[in-house]
């Protein structure tokens, strides 16, 4: 993998409808303050827009009492203003540190996404401590990502993907980092930053340390900085391969979680597997080959029924095989390189019609090598050098196949 490219991200717990619902509970009509309506027209005068192609800004107007009902604005039955969605609105101009905006101390949601602001983040969007949404994707900001956005400790959702990942001036989290600026978001569920420069982050940053490890993991996004084309989605996939500078540990998996692909191969991740790992019911891909990985690979890995690729090579696992007799789609297994031991059962691969590749190569494996394993139809490569088998292989010409 490129040295650039960085994959990572996920996207934590909570269904995204109990958000959602919440704005829903508050879309009945309701009294426009004053203090709020202008505070509205104060912005909207403080910025710059095409108002020939801004579909909601442009209308705003003072003449039109109801500020709650302007196109954008939506208001909790007090009056007050809680949602402004202000995205693709053609703002060229920045905003002021003393901006009307951040006077709006209700709003929960912000969306400025699809905008011209080619400015730094305001850090009077740090003030908005009520924010639980805050959409900045494509909205042009470029440069450090102000710290004062970690006091936004309410945010579940934050969306920092940038319009020119490939530009110089795209956005950065350098200082502060990605572990400070969101230690203290505990209820951030949702976090984008495709595309941001993260670059600089390589060595302290450590996706599944205990910093993060409250936070539930769910399903993962990619970041990819290289491919404008990969939209921010949820892919379910956490790739953090071939990155030596990142250490780390699993300190558990989470219930239910989505999570289809994990590859954290050529990284210096270490420690053991959680037994936690059964909880990824979706699991097809585990690629952990050339960690620092120790222990036993556990038991509960039978419980993958949906695995494919398993990859476990040059790692320090110990202990024995566990039986895959359940993950009836596997088809690539390398456990080789490992100081795995004990012998090999029928309960190991019996009735697995997919297998294609095994590799138990460079273990400590003993006992009689089991005649079924050279009677599966689909088996096109078998490794079993430098272990401790004894006896004969009586059907050799089969096996070579
Ligand atoms: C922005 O609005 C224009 C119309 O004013 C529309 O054509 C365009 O698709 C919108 N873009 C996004 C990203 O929503
Ligand atoms: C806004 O505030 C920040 C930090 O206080 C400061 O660095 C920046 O220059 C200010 N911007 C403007 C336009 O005054
Ligand atoms: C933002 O908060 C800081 C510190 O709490 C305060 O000094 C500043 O006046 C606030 N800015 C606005 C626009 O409310
Ligand atoms: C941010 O806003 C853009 C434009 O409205 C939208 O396409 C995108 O899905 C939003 N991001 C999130 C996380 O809601
Ligand atoms: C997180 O909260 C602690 C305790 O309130 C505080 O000391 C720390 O500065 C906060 N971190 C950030 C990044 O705001
Ligand atoms: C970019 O993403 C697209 C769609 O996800 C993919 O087809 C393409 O191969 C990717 N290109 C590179 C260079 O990674
Ligand atoms: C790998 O992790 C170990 C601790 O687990 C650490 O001592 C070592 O410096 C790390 N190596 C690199 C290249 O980061
Ligand atoms: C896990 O997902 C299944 C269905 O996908 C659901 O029935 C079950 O309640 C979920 N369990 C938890 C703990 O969320
Ligand atoms: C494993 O860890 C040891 C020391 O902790 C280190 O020397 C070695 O380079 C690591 N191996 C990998 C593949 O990162
Ligand atoms: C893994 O095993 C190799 C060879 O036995 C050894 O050099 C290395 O230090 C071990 N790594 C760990 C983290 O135990």
């Amino acid at each position: 993998m490129n040295m650039t490219t960085l994959y990572f991200l996920w996207l934590f717990l909570i269904p995204l409808f109990q958000i959602l619902s919440g704005y829903h509970i508050f879309l009945v009509s309701s009294q426009c303050l004053d203090d709020q309506k202008s505070l509205l027209l104060q912005l909207k005068g403080s910025l710059q827009y095409d108002s020939t192609l801004s579909n909601e800004l442009a209308k705003w107007n003072e003449k039109t009492s109801e500020c709650c009902n302007w196109d954008g604005v939506t208001c909790d039955l007090s009056g007050h203003v809680i949602a402004l969605e202000l995205d693709n609105q053609t703002i060229s101009s920045g905003i002021e540190n003393s901006s009307a905006l951040f006077s709006l101390q209700y709003l929960e949601r912000l969306n400025l996404a699809y905008n011209r602001f080619s400015v730094g983040i305001p850090v009077g969007i740090g003030n908005l401590t009520n924010l639980k949404y805050l959409n900045l994707s494509n909205a042009g900001f470029v440069g450090q990502i102000p710290m004062m956005l970690s006091r936004l400790t309410k945010l579940v959702t934050l969306d920092l993907s940038p319009l020119f990942p490939y530009s110089n001036q795209r956005l950065k989290l350098e200082n502060p980092n990605l572990r400070h600026f969101i230690e203290n978001s505990t209820e951030l569920r949702e976090l984008y930053l495709d595309g941001v420069d993260l670059s600089s982050l390589r060595t302290e940053w450590c996706p599944i340390d205990e910093s993060l490890s409250k936070l539930q993991i769910l399903s993962i996004i990619r970041l990819d900085q290289n491919n404008l084309s990969t939209t921010v989605q949820f892919l379910e996939i956490l790739d953090l391969s071939n990155n030596k500078l990142l250490s780390g540990s699993i300190p558990s998996f989470p219930r239910n979680g989505s999570l289809r692909m994990i590859s954290l191969s050529n990284t210096n991740f270490s420690g053991s597997l959680p037994e936690s790992i059964s909880n990824l019911q979706s699991l097809s891909r585990l690629e952990l080959f050339n960690c620092n990985f120790t222990g036993p690979v556990p038991s509960t890995m039978a419980n993958l029924i949906n695995l494919v690729h398993l990859d476990f090579s040059l790692n320090n696992f110990t202990g024995s095989i566990p039986y895959f007799q359940r993950s009836m789609k596997l088809a690539h297994l390398d456990l080789s390189c490992n100081g795995l031991a004990g012998l090999l059962s029928p309960a190991h691969f019996e009735g697995l019609s997919e297998l294609v590749y095994i590799n138990l190569g460079n273990n400590l494996l003993n006992g009689i090598l089991p005649e079924y394993i050279f009677e599966i139809p689909s088996l096109q490569m078998l490794l079993l050098n430098s272990n401790q088998f004894v006896g004969q292989v009586n059907d050799f010409n089969r096996f070579e196949q």
